[in-house]
């Protein structure tokens, strides 16, 4: 008798429990939404779309999404292998990445393993809006050429960042205002001292200067040399005393805001 009433009672809580997971179940698949067509993966406007600025693809969106870091390391520049670069371009570029950026990088990447055009891809997916413009300068003439006007926002000019007569030219004919210039180029003393002085008036008030590889600086084969006065490092050192009023002084201090230096980069604000 016990037995049949326990078996009888368990009957029960199964059909109870049943009875309320049916609906459970159900309502949430009937919440779910339907697939959408391949069409309609298209995006056309901030209202179906994460990024503060339209996007025109999946792809777009997609990019939109990421930070530099995992832009970055998805298209395989070394701006972020040991270097770490990510710090200083996660500091400043997220306020200013979907607003219509001037832009110029020196050194297109001819000469490395990996190939050219990796922190070209970089810029041209990171920054998202329509007017952003994207220059570069690069030495190499043969892989410059091939590179000239590789995408709609893009040119690639060739010269050498240590010839000021090509740095004015480049300046004339493309003008001046940039709101970010980056030195990726030779990485040499001359190379990184002549770039500095004559493309930082260039940048437009609140501007950023990024001079990567300063390692260099602690480099014979770059012309460097711990505490050499000629490195670029010392020269910064002499900025920053300048900064503070002592030192010789020169024209270009009265148009720096900030210094903010990191691992093998410094950026400069401009005034
Ligand atoms: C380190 S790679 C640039 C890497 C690239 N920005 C990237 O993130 O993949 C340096 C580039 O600067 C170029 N370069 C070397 N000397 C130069 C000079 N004097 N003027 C302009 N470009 C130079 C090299 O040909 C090379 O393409």
């Amino acid at each position: 008798m016990t037995t049949i009433v326990l078996s009888c009672l368990a009957s029960v809580v199964v059909v109870l429990f049943c009875q309320l997971r049916t609906p459970i179940i159900f309502s949430s698949f009937s919440q779910e939404a339907p697939a959408p067509a391949s069409s309609e993966l298209t995006l056309t406007s901030t209202l179906t779309s994460n990024c503060p600025v339209p996007t025109s693809s999946v792809k777009e969106e997609e990019d939109c999404s990421k930070n530099f870091f995992e832009l970055a390391s998805e298209i395989g520049t070394d701006k972020v292998t040991p270097h770490a670069y990510q710090h200083a371009y996660e500091l400043y570029l997220p306020a200013v990445r979907h607003t219509s950026v001037k832009m110029m990088e020196i050194g297109l990447g001819c000469d490395m393993v990996y190939g050219p055009g990796k922190s070209l891809d970089l810029w041209d997916r990171y920054f998202t809006h329509v007017n952003t413009s994207i220059f570069f300068i690069e030495y190499n003439r043969e892989c410059a050429k091939k590179w000239e006007h590789p995408r709609k926002r893009v040119i690639v000019d060739t010269g050498d960042q240590a010839n000021v007569t090509f740095l004015n030219e480049f300046l004339k004919n493309h003008g001046h205002e940039y709101d970010i210039i980056i030195d990726d180029g030779g990485h040499t003393m001359v190379q990184q001292i002549t770039s500095f002085q004559n493309l930082f008036p260039s940048l437009k008030s609140g501007g950023l200067y990024f001079l990567e590889d300063l390692q260099t600086s602690y480099m014979r084969g770059y012309g460097g040399n711990y505490l050499n006065p000629s490195t670029a490092i010392e020269y910064i050192k002499g900025l920053i005393d300048a900064f503070y009023g002592f030192g010789p002084s020169t024209d270009i201090i009265g148009q720096i805001q900030n210094i903010n230096c990191f691992h093998e980069v410094c950026v400069f604000t401009k005034k």
